[in-house]
């Protein structure tokens, strides 16, 4: 067997993955993310753009001291003031890097940054030198490389090498390319560019064409040594290349692959649910690797093989992504010790005991409604905690819903919004258009309902409901959470989480802006 190279594993969920619509996460949500990822061995974490807001400087700097195995990483548009804020952001971390771009496509030369290729070649070299001056580890990204011309990318590269970068990322920004085109690209580029030995090339595919996987291995096979990904395929548009089923294609078909990872699968599950819980991204049940369905097989045959020799129908086993984590089953007897343990092995921890003492307390609450307690419960019932750098402008106190065959419900509630106290009422076609109507009679928000979903955490009739509410005001869109076992309520507090986030600072989206 011939010795296989390292494929780094960069992770994107922070940074790409937050860019998608909905998906903004808090300080505090970030951290646990991060862990998380750390925990799972990824190489590289970006942790944010730290230019684009106070918020997300402030994240990085945080997942910077808390994380200390993981290279931390900052994005940054090929600019001084960025280059700067980025530096300053990943300074705490054990290992830092600056991640600096620029667009070299024609179309984004031209419309974009209304820039003449050589414009565009000195400000990148003078980016990545202005970079080094921080950090050794400088990666440099060509914006839109995959509709980008092959003579000014060989041309750019070489100077950017010259100039420090460690790490050359040829992204398909707009999810174009077609695997073989893309995988191609890689080759021909390595070949002709005469230092391409002193950086590692790393692919960043987008899934707009459903190829992002597949153009991101084409990638590695033709030399790409990084893969940019997300968990759960998070970001925006049809978001990114789905870190598990990277890792799993290259760990299942090491008869193909030329590389191997370091990451500790079994992580991925626990890691996927943790990200769908805080974005309100839920995972469809047929998605690859972390779906419900993933490794269900329901069909006679497949049992039949399955259980006569596993390997008849499985190529990978369930374990071996992390399900099947959640045998261990908590209940009203558990103590604190038991229930802080299962918290952590599900990456949350608790910045101070009285943290830990209101998330007990909600567990016990639970504990009394439902008999048995999983992970996934555990994870809702801190997904809805609003972090400090949320303030909680509504509050929910009493609720309560008259419903009667052949008459339309009616929610009573109150409500207390900045701090003032509301008791409204509402009459709806259902329960929860009832309470939504109570909600708005106080609160007056002016969004747009875009989405409202609810689905049953475990099994059994006494699960918890998890409601995802999707709210647009003035082109922000938010994404709240909220669960109990009574739907209304994980209803009401899906709701309120949304309106709070709303009355949260907003970030800006410096790549769209341009230079
Ligand atoms: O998709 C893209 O081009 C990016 C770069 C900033 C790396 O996200
Ligand atoms: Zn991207």
């Amino acid at each position: 067997m011939t010795a296989k190279d390292k494929l780094y594993i960069f992770d994107t969920t922070l940074r790409d993955g937050e860019q998608s619509p909905g998906a903004s996460m808090t300080r505090d949500e970030k951290i646990r993310i991060a862990k998380m990822l750390e925990k799972m061995r990824v190489d590289i974490i970006e942790a944010g753009f730290a230019i684009a807001s106070k918020g997300d400087f402030e994240s990085i700097q945080a997942i910077a001291k808390a994380v200390k195995d993981s290279t931390i990483c900052s994005l940054a548009r090929a600019v001084p003031g960025d280059i700067e804020r980025a530096a300053e952001a990943i300074k705490p971390a054990n290992s830092g890097r600056i991640h600096t771009f620029i667009a070299t496509s024609p179309i984004h030369m031209q419309y974009k940054l209304k820039m003449q290729p050589p414009q565009v070649l000195e400000q990148a070299v003078s980016a990545v030198k202005l970079a080094r001056n921080h950090t050794d580890d400088v990666e440099f990204s060509l914006e839109d490389a995959s509709r980008s011309e092959f003579d000014f990318m060989c041309k750019i590269i070489e100077s950017v090498i010259d100039a420090g970068a460690r790490t050359i990322n040829l992204p398909d920004t707009v999810g174009y390319g077609e695997p073989e085109e893309y995988g191609a690209m890689f080759g021909r580029l390595i070949n002709a560019i005469p230092n391409a030995d002193k950086a590692i090339f790393s692919t960043h595919c987008h899934n707009d064409l459903g190829l992002a996987v597949a153009n991101s291995l084409a990638a590695v096979m033709h030399g790409a040594r990084q893969v940019e990904c997300t968990i759960n395929g998070l970001g925006e548009r049809a978001g990114n290349a789905a870190l598990e089923e990277i890792v799993m294609a290259v760990r299942t078909r090491q008869d193909m692959m030329p590389v191997e990872t370091d990451l500790d699968a079994t992580h991925i599950v626990p890691t996927s649910r943790l990200v769908s819980s805080i974005t309100g991204f839920a995972v469809q049940p047929n998605k690859a690797i972390v779906g419900a369905n993933a490794f269900a097989h329901e069909s006679g045959i497949h049992q039949d093989g399955v259980l006569k020799h596993r390997e008849t129908y499985e190529i990978m086993r369930a374990e071996d992504v992390g399900w099947n984590t959640n045998k261990l089953v908590l209940g009203k007897h558990s103590g604190r010790a038991a229930v802080k343990a299962r918290f952590e092995a599900l990456g949350i921890t608790f910045d101070n005991p009285e943290a830990l003492s209101a998330a007990f307390e909600r567990f016990k609450d639970l504990a009394d409604k439902k008999h048995e307690i999983f992970d996934e419960d555990l994870q809702a019932l801190v997904s809805d905690v609003k972090p400090q750098s949320v303030p909680e402008t509504y509050q929910l106190g009493d609720l309560e819903v008259v419903c009667k065959t052949g008459q339309q419900p009616t929610a009573t509630l109150s409500l207390t919004i900045d701090g003032k106290e509301h008791t409204c009422s509402a009459t709806g076609s259902g329960p929860v258009d009832a309470t939504y109507k109570a909600i708005e009679s106080a609160a007056q928000s002016h969004t747009t309902l875009k989405l409202y979903s609810v689905n049953a955490i475990t099994q059994g009739t006494d699960s918890q409901g998890d409601v995802t509410v999707r709210l647009e005001k003035d082109g922000q869109i938010v994404n709240g959470v909220g669960a109990d076992t009574d739907i209304v309520v994980a209803s009401a507090k899906a709701y309120l989480h949304a309106l709070n986030l709303l009355a949260a600072p907003e970030r800006s989206h410096p790549q769209r802006e341009g230079i």
